[in-house]
C-alpha cells in the first residue's frame, strides 16, 4: 500500500539518477520541502512556539521521508535483523540482504567492519527506492576491539571517570569499524549471583548502579550524537530483567510496585536522563505482562514520567515469545499488543514485517501508531547524520588507526588494575617483591581464551595478556608454571607437578575460576562455588605451607567460604579483558595499590541468595544470641565479603563522622564531614562511602541505603576532611501512598570503607 500525497513530487526520484552528494541532497530535500503541498504532515506540535529552528528542521525532515514511504517501507524501518554473524539467538531470518533491497528492513546488527557495513549501506543507497540508510547495532558491552573488564569488574572501580572513558573509547573504535548503535549500558540492578547476567551490569546497588548508567551513557554517546567516535546507546533490558525468580535467566519477575521502583527503576531513569537514544525491552514479565508488551513500563513510565524521545526495540524475539508467555494467542497479536504498547523495532522476530500490514487492515493497530514510531527512527538516523553521509562511520583509515590504539590498550590496563579487589591480604603476603620466585598455577593462569568474558565484542583474545606473560614482563625471579586442572572436570592428574612446584618456591600464584561462557546470558547456576577440582587444587597447594595467592577470574559473586579461609591472600579480578596481565601483575607487585570495592555481596553459601546489604529492618531483626529471629540456623546472616568491601596495602582510619548541624529543615541541605587517615606505609586510594538510613518512615525503610561515595588518594600518613552534602532528595523515598519525598524525623548518617563497617551520626528532619 503507498502513501499517497507527495508521490507527485518526488525528489527521491531526482536523487537515483544522480551520483550520491550529501549536501546536493539535503539542499534538495529543503527545496521539496519549502515546495511540498503536504508538509501537514509535520506534527502540530512542531508548529508551536518553544522550538528551536534545529528541531523544526529535524522534524521537517523526518516528516518529508515519512510521507515518501510506503507501508512496507515503514515497517522495514521498524524492523531489526542479525546478520549471520555471530547471533546470540536462533535465526530466524535469512537473505537479509533481499531485505534491504526491497526496503523491509532498516537496522541489522551483528555486522561490523567499515568493509561489511559499508557493503551492506550501499545496499540501502544504491539499491532502495527511498535511499534510507540502514543503522547498524551490536553489543559493544565492555569494548569493542581493546577489550575492558567486565561491566561489574569496572563497577568495582567506583571511578565513574575511568568508566565514562571506557565507554567511550568502545564506541570510539566500534563507530570506526562502522556501527552506530550498541546494545548497552545494561543497568538491570541484581542481587542474584546464580543470574549469569550480573557480569553486564553494575552490581546490586540502585545509587552506584545510576551514577555508573549516566557514567555509561555519557561515554558511550560522547558530546553529540553524530560524532564518529559516538554511538547510539540502548538502556536495557527495561524493565526488571535483574529479578528473575531463582535467578533463572529469562523467568518471571514479581514483586511490588514499591520495591520496583525503589530498588529497580531508578538506572534506567538515570540512563535515559542522562539522554540515551534508545531502550530495549527485557524478556521477562513484570507484574504478569511481558515487557514487550508493557505499556505501563514502555509509554506510561518510559515516556510519559521520564520524557523519553528515542526508539525502544525489543530484546531478541522477545516480541514472538510472548505467545509462549500465554498473554497473546498467535504471532500476530504480539505485535499489535507490542505496538499499542509503545515498542518501536522489533528486533529479529520479523512480526512487525509479517504482520502488521494486516493489523492495520484490520484495525487492530493505526497508522498514526506505526508512523509515530517510524518517525522515532528516522530522526535518530537523521542525528547520527546517515541522511548526509550514510558512509561516515565507514572510514577504513580511521578504523585502522583506532582499533586496539597503544593509548586505549593504556587506559584498559588502567581501569583493569581500578577493578581489582583484594579482598584478603593476611600476613602482608601481597604485594610481591620483583624477585620473588613464584610458582604460578592454575587453569587460567596462561589462558588467554576466557580473560576477555562474555560478550566481547570483536575482541581477540589472541591481543590479551595472560596472567603468565604480565608477570614475566614485570617480575625478575623465577616463574614455574603449571596448569594443574581444568576449570571444569575431575582430571587431578596434574596436582602432583603443581605440588611440585610450589614446594620449590617462594609463593604461590593460583590463577582460578569460571570460564567465560558460564557468565552471560543463559548462564544461570544453582551452585556458587568454584567448578571442577580448583579449589581442591587449592588446597593441595596451601597443604604445601607456601604462601598462596589466589587470584580469582570470574563473571560473578562467588561462594567461597574455604576458599577465602585458606588462601593467604585472595583478589577478585573478575574477567578483565585485554590487559589482564599487566594489570594484575601491577597489583600483585606492588606497583598498583589495590582500591576497587565490591559492588555486589559474595555469599557465604548459594542458600543465602539473595544476600545484599540494602535490606530491611524486620520485625525480628538478626540477634546471634536469639533463636526467634530471622536469621538460618546453620550459618550467620551476614555475608562472605560485604558490598562495598575491598582491602588496599595500606590502611585507613575514619573518625566520626560530623554533621553541620544536628536538627535541620526540610528542603534544606546538611553537610556532614569525616576525616580519613592513611595509616599505613604507602599511599593509597580509599572509597569513602556514605549511607544513610531512615529510623521511622510511613512504610518500613532500608537499614542501609547508599547515597554518595568519594574515591580520594592519600600519602602515607596524610589525614583529609571529606564532605558529603544530603539534599532532601537523598532522603526521599515512595511514601505510603506512593508519591516521593522525604518524611521529617531522624536519620542515621553512616561513613565508612564497605557497607558493614561504618560509623554514624544522626540528624533529625523538622
Ligand atoms: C539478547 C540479549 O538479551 C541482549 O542483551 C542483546 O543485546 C541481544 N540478544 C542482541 O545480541
Amino acid at each position: 500500500m503507498h502513501q499517497t500525497g507527495l508521490r507527485r513530487f518526488s525528489p527521491t526520484l531526482i536523487f537515483s539518477a544522480l551520483p550520491f552528494r550529501p549536501a546536493v541532497l539535503f539542499l534538495l530535500l529543503g527545496l521539496a520541502l519549502a515546495l511540498a503541498p503536504n508538509c501537514s504532515s509535520v506534527p502540530k506540535s512542531a508548529t508551536g512556539a518553544g522550538l528551536s529552528a534545529a528541531e523544526l528542521r529535524l522534524r521537517h525532515r523526518v516528516d518529508s521521508v515519512l510521507a515518501r514511504m510506503t507501508l512496507e517501507e515503514k515497517i522495514g524501518q521498524m524492523t531489526l535483523f542479525t546478520t549471520d554473524w555471530g547471533s546470540t539467538g536462533p535465526t530466524i531470518r535469512e537473505g537479509y540482504t533481499d531485505d534491504i533491497r526491497k526496503g523491509r528492513c532498516g537496522a541489522l546488527f551483528n555486522s561490523h567492519s567499515t568493509q561489511f557495513t559499508r557493503e551492506l549501506q550501499r545496499i540501502a543507497i544504491e539499491e532502495t527506492r527511498l535511499k534510507i540508510p540502514l543503522l547498524f547495532g551490536f553489543d559493544v558491552i565492555h569494548g569493542y576491539k581493546t577489550i575492558f573488564p567486565i561491566p561489574l569488574g569496572e563497577a568495582a572501580s567506583w571511578d565513574l571517570a575511568a568508566i565514562e572513558q571506557s565507554a567511550h573509547i568502545a564506541a570510539a573504535e566500534a563507530a570506526a569499524a562502522g556501527l552506530h548503535w550498541t546494545f548497552a549500558p545494561m543497568v538491570d540492578i541484581s542481587r542474584d549471583p546464580r543470574w549469569g547476567r550480573v557480569m553486564e551490569g553494575a552490581g546490586e546497588d540502585t545509587w552506584l548502579g545510576s551514577r555508573i548508567a549516566e557514567a555509561r551513557v555519557r561515554g558511550i554517546q560522547g558530546k553529540n550524537l553524530g560524532s564518529t567516535d559516538a554511538l547510539l546507546a540502548c538502556v536495557k533490558h527495561f524493565a526488571g530483567y535483574g529479578a528473575p525468580v531463582g535467578g533463572r535467566d529469562y523467568n518471571t519477575v514479581d514483586m511490588s510496585e514499591r520495591y520496583f521502583r525503589e530498588y529497580y527503576l531508578p538506572p534506567y531513569e538515570a540512563a535515559v536522563k542522562a539522554g540515551a537514544a534508545t531502550v530495549m525491552t527485557s524478556f521477562n514479565d513484570y507484574d504478569g505482562v511481558p515487557a514487550s508488551g508493557n505499556r505501563y513500563l514502555m509509554t506510561d513510565i518510559l515516556r510519559k514520567e521520564w520524557g523519553f524521545t528515542g526508539f525502544v526495540v525489543t530484546d531478541y524475539t522477545s516480541m514472538n515469545e510472548m505467545t509462549n508467555h500465554g498473554v497473546v494467542a498467535d504471532e500476530k497479536e504480539a505485535g499489535e499488543l507490542s505496538l499499542r504498547a509503545g515498542v518501536d523495532m522489533d528486533m529479529q522476530g520479523g512480526i512487525y514485517q509479517r504482520f502488521l500490514q494486516k493489523s492495520l487492515a484490520e484495525g487492530k493497530v493505526t497508522l498514526a501508531e506505526i508512523d509515530e514510531a517510524v518517525r522515532r527512527v528516522l530522526r535518530l538516523k537523521f542525528m547520527l547524520g546517515l541522511f548526509d553521509d550514510p558512509y561516515k562511520f565507514c572510514d577504513a583509515a580511521r578504523e585502522k588507526r583506532l582499533l586496539l590504539a597503544p593509548e586505549h590498550r593504556a587506559t584498559a590496563r588502567d581501569i583493569s588494575r581500578k577493578s581489582i579487589v583484594l579482598l584478603k591480604n593476611e600476613k602482608n603476603a601481597l604485594p610481591l617483591a620483583k624477585n620473588a620466585n613464584i610458582a604460578l598455577v592454575g587453569p587460567l593462569a596462561d589462558n588467554k581464551s576466557e580473560l576477555i568474558g562474555n560478550w566481547n565484542g570483536a575482541g581477540n583474545f589472541n591481543d590479551c595478556i595472560s596472567l603468565l606473560e604480565g608477570l614475566k614482563a614485570a617480575g625478575t625471579g623465577t616463574i614455574k608454571h603449571v596448569k594443574g586442572c581444568a576449570v571444569e572436570g575431575n582430571d587431578k592428574s596434574g596436582f602432583a607437578e603443581a605440588v611440585a612446584a610450589a614446594q620449590q618456591a617462594d609463593v604461590v600464584v593460583v590463577a582460578v575460576g569460571e570460564n567465560a561462557m558460564m557468565s552471560g546470558e543463559a548462564a544461570a547456576r544453582a551452585e556458587l562455588g568454584l567448578p571442577g577440582v580448583q579449589e581442591e587444587l587449592v588446597s593441595a597447594l596451601v597443604a604445601t605451607g607456601k604462601p598462596v595467592v589466589v587470584v580469582l577470574m570470574n563473571g560473578r559473586p562467588l561462594a567461597i567460604p574455604d576458599l577465602a579461609a585458606q588462601s593467604t591472600a585472595l583478589l577478585e579480578a573478575w574477567w578483565l579483558g585485554t590487559e589482564t596481565g599487566h594489570a594484575l601483575a601491577d597489583v600483585l607487585f606492588g606497583d598498583y595499590n589495590p582500591s576497587g570495592k565490591l559492588p555486589m555481596t559474595f555469599p557465604r553459601s548459594v542458600g543465602q541468595v539473595p544476600v545484599f546489604y540494602n535490606e530491611r529492618n524486620t520485625g525480628r531483626p538478626y540477634d546471634p544470641n536469639s533463636k526467634w529471629t530471622s536469621k538460618y540456623i546453620d550459618m550467620p546472616n551476614s555475608p562472605l565479603f560485604p558490598f562495598g568491601y575491598g582491602l588496599s596495602y595500606t590502611t585507613f582510619d575514619y573518625s566520626t563522622p560530623v554533621a553541620d548541624r544536628s536538627v535541620f529543615k526540610k528542603g534544606e541541605t546538611i553537610q556532614v564531614s569525616v576525616t580519613v587517615k592513611n595509616t599505613g606505609k604507602r599511599a593509597g586510594e580509599e572509597v569513602v562511602q556514605l549511607y544513610i538510613r531512615d529510623l521511622v518512615g510511613s512504610v518500613t525503610r532500608p537499614v542501609k541505603e547508599l547515597k554518595g561515595f568519594q574515591k580520594i588518594m592519600l600519602a602515607p600518613g596524610e589525614a583529609r576532611s571529606v564532605q558529603f552534602r544530603i539534599t532532601e532528595k537523598d532522603l526521599s523515598f515512595y511514601r505510603k501512598d506512593m508519591s516521593f519525598g522525604a518524611e521529617p524525623g531522624e536519620f542515621d548518617i553512616m561513613v565508612g570503607g564497605n557497607s558493614a563497617d561504618l560509623k554514624k551520626v544522626k540528624v533529625r528532619m523538622e
